[in-house]
């Protein structure tokens, strides 16, 4: 069947949205494809380090071949939701068939500690958006010192390591995990970037301090120390002299604060590991201790946004416990537990259906997988209900919201590879929203 009459909104353009699109528009169906940021990429843009030049480049071509599709719309720089130029019931009065929820996990994961708001406590998302130039991130304060703490043992830790190791030359990273050495979960890959700076000393202490804890629970220690060091021998040569050290078996309790209100101390409570329905979780031993710092990053994983109008449950939107359009089992359509309800015509996918969930590579299939369910769902219904995209355009730019559409785009790409060019760069990104929109001649220079 050809759905060439019928219109998604897809909201969010990182890779869930824009693969998801491309599958959409491979079966007629026309997409208007909405993004808070100017730039199309989501976290492919700004989250993967900024040094992955091949890989970077190597996504926008894909992207850029996407949004060539002559029936995807692109309308950058509109923010969706509670807080944006059009709120998500909104969409629907302007004749959309469904909508795809692809916003990714913009919200930040804390713990609710003590001294969470201390000076020098950040949340390792803003500081990769702020590397990675996204507006507003990108001009914003970010007090680092030279003692960092980062909470969490996954890939956007060794995101962190590698910047504070190799750019921002800082004298020591504990990185702090709540369970043991067995438990890491970052890539040997991300490893090679910081491994030379690794303290092997400490390391190899921290693993005899840790052992009779995992042989507790059937772990061997050797085969946690190998994993850890398995990118060693690829490490790239220092740059610094910056030490890497773990700290196993901690969980973070309270941030202390000195006079002027900055963190000068992480209190953990130290942790056995325990073994429970075949995982390995973490157990307070009932002791603490204090760890001097500067700076503490919690790199423990993202969360959702609440802005965005759909209803959440245990930190998740809430997707239909009986879907009527399953893939591979998975539901993909919005549900309201009040009304005990599907949302009809919502459907959600990648990082908004699974915080922090996996790869470029994983949000990509869940996108092309929530496409298949919208298809599916589009098929059951008769007629199109009949779009007006002039009246939404006009709608979103009554309330302030300048539009990004595809043109504009290829001239933002000309100019920021113009100045690259000028000063020898890799690549040039403008820093600030009026900065782009001047770029594109969207407004006065
Ligand atoms: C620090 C970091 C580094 C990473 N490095 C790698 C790597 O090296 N390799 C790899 O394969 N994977 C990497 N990943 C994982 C990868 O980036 C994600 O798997 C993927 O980007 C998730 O895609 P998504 O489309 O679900 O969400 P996102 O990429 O987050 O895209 C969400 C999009 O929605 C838009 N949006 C948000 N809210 C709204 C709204 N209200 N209205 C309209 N638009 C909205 C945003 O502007 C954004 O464009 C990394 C992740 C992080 C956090
Ligand atoms: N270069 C890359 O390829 C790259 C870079 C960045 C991100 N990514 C991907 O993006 C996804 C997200 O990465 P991520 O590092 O945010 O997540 P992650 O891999 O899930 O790691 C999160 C870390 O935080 C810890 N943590 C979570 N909740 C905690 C709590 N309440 N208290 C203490 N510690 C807690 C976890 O410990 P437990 O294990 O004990 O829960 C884990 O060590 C992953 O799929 C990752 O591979 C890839």
């Amino acid at each position: 069947m050809n759905l060439e009459n019928f219109h998604v909104a897809v909201i969010g353009a990182g890779p869930a949205g824009l693969y998801g699109a491309q599958e959409l528009a491979k079966t007629g169906a026309r997409v208007a494809l909405f993004n808070r940021d100017i730039k199309p990429g989501g976290l492919a843009e700004y989250g993967i380090y900024p040094d992955k030049h091949k890989m970077k480049e190597g996504l926008r071509a894909q992207f850029e071949k996407i949004l060539a599709l002559p029936n995807i719309e692109y309308l950058g720089n509109v923010t969706i939701g509670n807080h944006g130029a059009l709120s998500l019931r909104e969409l629907f009065d302007f004749g959309f068939d469904a909508v795809l929820v692809t916003v990714g996990a913009q919200g930040t994961k804390w713990l609710d500690l003590p001294g969470e708001q201390l000076r020098g406590v950040y949340h390792a998302k803003d500081l990769v958006y702020y590397y990675n130039q996204l507006p507003p991130f990108s001009t914003g304060q970010f007090e680092i010192g030279k003692n960092i703490i980062i909470i969490g043992v996954g890939n956007v830790m060794m995101d962190m390591a590698h910047w504070l190791v190799r750019d921002l030359q800082v004298d020591t990273v504990t990185a702090l995990a709540r369970r043991g050495p067995a438990e890491v979960k970052f890539d040997k890959k991300e490893f090679e970037t910081v491994g030379a700076n690794l303290d092997l000393v400490a390391l190899d202490a921290e693993i005899e301090r840790c052992a009779p804890f995992m042989r507790a629970v059937g772990e061997e220690p050797d085969a946690a120390r190998q994993q850890i060091l398995a990118g060693l021998p690829r490490a790239l040569p220092p740059v610094s002299d910056t030490r890497l050290r773990f700290y196993f078996l901690a969980s973070p309790l309270k941030l202390c604060g000195d006079a002027r209100g900055h963190v000068a101390a992480l209190q953990i409570e130290n942790n056995k590991l325990v073994s429970a329905n075949g995982a390995i979780k973490a157990k307070s031993l009932g002791t603490f201790h204090e760890i001097p710092c500067d700076t503490v990053i919690f790199a423990i994983g993202d969360s959702i946004d609440p802005q965005l109008g759909l209803p959440i449950a245990s930190g998740e939107f809430v997707k239909s416990p009986a879907p009527r359009f399953p893939i591979n089992h998975v539901s993909y359509e919005a549900f309201d537990p009040q009304t005990e309800q599907p949302l009809d015509r919502i459907f959600i996918a990648g990082w908004a259906r699974q915080a922090s969930d996996g790869l470029v590579g994983i949000a990509r299939k869940d996108g092309i997988n929530a496409a298949h369910a919208i298809r599916a769902y589009l098929e059951t219904r008769a007629a199109p209900r009949g779009i007006k995209l002039a009246e939404l355009q006009e709608k979103i730019q009554q309330r302030g919201a300048v539009i990004v559409a595809k043109a504009a785009l290829r001239r933002l790409a000309d100019a920021e590879r113009a100045v690259a060019r000028a000063r020898q760069l890799p690549e040039y990104k403008f820093a600030t929203n009026p900065e782009m929109l001047a770029a594109m001649d969207l407004v006065a220079k």
